[in-house]
């Protein structure tokens, strides 16, 4: 039998207990033995709710439990990097949620840390196992796209400020659209292309709709228009190492026909596109179009955390590495600096 892995919970809110707590509940030998909340009524409840026996308010009472092995952070983005390097200095292994940091300086720290612990940091970035996205890393890596060149991300909402949580907030979401979504659709194009090194970026990061109130609000309702400080529009240009290049497109409010949430590779054999998923190539003297009739099906949330627990046991490899997390995190810190500097910016080489 398996060594039972405990696990601690910090920041019971909406993503721990719809994705992190039931997904630790699918795996075998595997406890959720404590969590940890500074709302001390929504960790109670979150207890109650999965049987857990330890509740905590402060996170380094519950790294002070030896016996737990790992935990997830489910904080707000303004505080993933210290609970996260406190508990790999404490033995622990991490999953912390996206983004990996409201920075990368915050992001190089956690991976130091990670480093120096010996212990695994991996980032919740679950369209890592987006059904779509792993279609096109299979062709990918059958070298069905030739030489990517060009890689088109999107992640457009028309009216989509969230009308919960800190979304508004500078402080403590780090920014707006760009960092909560744009995250996750640069890192799914990423992933595909094969992780190309970014070496400059020229961006503009925009506040249009957010802090007015004569806006349509869209079916989510009315947000903190008040104290909105983050962008709503964010676009990029980002040049990749060996010439090629990534836009970024991010919006929580635009005037647009519909939402878009995907990515497109423009590869020298095919091209792909995530959504709805095809592949775009030449078969048999003609141009072609292929759309898939059926994937596997793949729960992305459940399949991130049940990667963790195996990373833990020795068995695979996490999702999404520190590392990785980091590289998209670079990507959107440089879109704001040049969007602040309105000119092009560099991105350093990095070295963990
Ligand atoms: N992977 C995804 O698709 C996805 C979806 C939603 C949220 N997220 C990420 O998950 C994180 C949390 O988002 P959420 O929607 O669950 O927010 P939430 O507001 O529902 O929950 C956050 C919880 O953290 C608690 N908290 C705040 N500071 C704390 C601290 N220092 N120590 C302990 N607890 C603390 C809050 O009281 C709250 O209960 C964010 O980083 C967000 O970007 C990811």
């Amino acid at each position: 039998m398996a060594k039972t892995i405990k696990v601690g919970i910090i920041g019971t809110g909406s993503i721990a207990q719809n994705q992190h707590m039931p997904g630790y509940r699918k795996c075998k030998d595997v406890e959720i033995a404590a969590v940890c909340d500074v709302n001390e009524t929504a960790a109670k409840a979150a207890a109650e709710k999965f049987n857990v026996p330890k509740v905590f308010s402060d996170y380094r009472d519950l790294l002070a439990l030896r016996d737990i092995d790992a935990v997830s952070v489910c904080t707000p983005n303004k505080f993933h990097a210290a609970p996260t390097i406190a508990a790999l200095q404490a033995g622990k292994h991490v999953m912390v949620e996206k983004p990996i940091a409201m920075n990368a300086k915050e992001g190089l720290a956690m991976c130091r840390a990670a480093k120096k612990a010996r212990r695994i940091l991996a980032v919740g970035l679950h369209f890592r196992y987006d059904e779509n996205v792993l279609a096109l890393k299979r062709y990918a890596d059958e070298g069905a796209f030739g030489e990517i060149y060009f890689i088109r991300a999107q992640a457009l909402r028309r009216r989509g400020i969230p009308s919960w949580g800190v979304f508004y907030s500078k402080e403590l979401n780090g920014g707006g659209p760009l960092i909560d979504i744009g995250v996750h659709i640069i890192y799914a194009a990423i992933f595909v292309a094969g992780f190309p090194e970014p070496t400059a970026v020229s961006g503009i990061s925009l506040t249009k709709f957010g802090n007015r109130n004569d806006v349509l609000p869209g079916s989510w309702g009315m947000w903190n228009w008040k104290e909105y400080n983050v962008e709503d529009n964010a676009f990029a240009f980002v040049r990749l190492e060996g010439g090629g290049a990534m836009s970024v497109e991010t919006s929580f409010v635009a005037n647009i026909p519909e939402e878009v949430f995907s990515f497109q590779v423009f590869g020298t054999k095919g091209g792909g596109r995530m959504s709805p998923a095809a592949y775009m190539g030449e078969q048999a003297g003609t141009l072609v179009n292929v759309q898939p009739v059926w994937l596997p099906k793949s729960e992305a949330h459940a399949r991130e955390i049940a990667d963790f627990i195996g990373a833990i046991r020795g068995e695979c490899r996490v999702g999404v590495t520190g590392e990785e997390g980091l590289k998209v995190t670079r990507i959107i810190d440089a879109i704001y600096e040049s969007a602040k500097l309105g000119r092009e910016v560099k991105i350093p080489k990095l070295k963990i």
